[in-house]
């Protein structure tokens, strides 16, 4: 272990994800174990910004691992997107006494802990925490694999009521820039046609699909939709265009919205948070800063800050394909 630091800052920031609360038992327990104090920092930059600290102990996470959300709270906040915002935020680390911050988030949080480290070279260390699982550098990131199956579950439960009544659903789930829940919880779900920001698939093939289907015999289908999809239609006006084509289809429109961020983490976020939470105030007592911890093929690996939000996490054309065959 390099220099000895006294104190470090947790914070969670932007979108909340399950198995936040995972990781920051994880960072605060590690710290407890190796004689570090570990200041708990509210509503994320925010609450950077303003002082908001709290000083945990082991016993501050009690009984924390199995919920979702973060007891941190989070934020998106405008104010330290500027340069005067992040200098009173690097006033008030100064006064708390901080010598080093770990940040869990997603790319905006990563970008803002960058732009941290450079104007006041502050060691930040950032760990992967977002339902999108768009982050290059790790495999997964905390909290998508219990969205996948919040979505399964609920489209289990659509199928359900599509199949008694013969319909067509359009379910859109989050993803506004990417469509990993959307395409992982589409195949998951058995969906027919799933639509992603990634791929434009065209209005034409969904109409051609849906038409392959009611002549194989199916008498109720899903549709599954990113939030971004490229289609250049929401999901209402999906359903419509359908309908207006299609109109022996009988069409519904489901959006799962907030609650896919919410419940209880699924064991592999909270083995995941559990490590990533481990190795990221190792790193940091090790005198490292600027990188992301992660894991591919399930090993740990670092990744530097920029490259985590800049490189490219492709989505599995094996899967999409995978998806294409199973909706014969
Ligand atoms: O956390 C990422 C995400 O879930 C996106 O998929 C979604 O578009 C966005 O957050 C919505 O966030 P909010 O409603 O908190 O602004």
């Amino acid at each position: 272990m390099g220099k000895k630091l006294n104190r470090i800052g947790l914070l969670t920031s932007g979108g909340d994800a399950p198995g936040m609360n995972a990781a920051i038992r994880a960072v605060v327990r590690t710290c407890t174990h190796y004689n570090v104090e570990c200041v708990g920092i509210y509503r994320g930059y925010q609450g950077l910004i303003e002082g908001d600290f709290m000083l945990m102990n082991a016993r501050s996470v009690n009984n924390i691992i199995n919920k979702g959300g973060t007891i941190l709270k989070s934020a998106r906040s405008d104010e330290f997107r500027t340069k005067a915002g992040r200098k009173k935020a690097y006033e008030s680390i100064k006064e708390g006494n901080i010598d080093a911050l770990i940040v869990i988030g997603g790319d905006g949080t990563f970008t803002g802990a960058m732009k941290f480290n450079k104007e006041f070279d502050f060691p930040v260390i950032g760990i992967p925490g977002t339902i999108d699982n768009d982050i290059f550098g790790t495999n997964f990131t905390i909290g998508y694999d219990t969205a996948l199956n919040t979505v399964v579950e609920a489209i289990d439960k659509i199928r359900d009521t599509a199949s008694s009544h013969n319909r067509l659903f359009f379910v859109e789930v989050m993803g506004r820039d990417a469509g990993f829940i959307a395409l992982n919880a589409g195949v998951g779900a058995g969906a027919e046609e799933i639509l992603i920001p990634e791929e434009n698939l065209g209005l034409e093939r969904l109409l051609e699909s849906l038409k392959k289907s009611k002549r194989s015999g199916k008498s109720s289908s899903i549709v599954v939709v990113a939030e971004g999809d490229k289609t250049g239609k929401n999901v209402f006006e999906l359903a419509d265009y359908v309908t207006k084509n299609l109109p022996e289809y009988e069409a519904r429109v489901s959006v799962l919205g907030h609650m896919q961020r919410g419940g209880s983490p699924t064991c592999f976020d909270r083995v995941l948070a559990s490590r990533l939470g481990v190795k990221a105030v190792e790193l940091i007592l090790d005198g490292k800063t600027n990188l992301m911890v992660g894991t591919i093929n399930n090993k740990i690996e670092m990744t530097d800050l920029e490259k985590a939000i800049k490189g490219h996490h492709s989505i599995d054309q094996e899967l999409l394909r995978v998806s294409d065959i199973m909706s014969t």
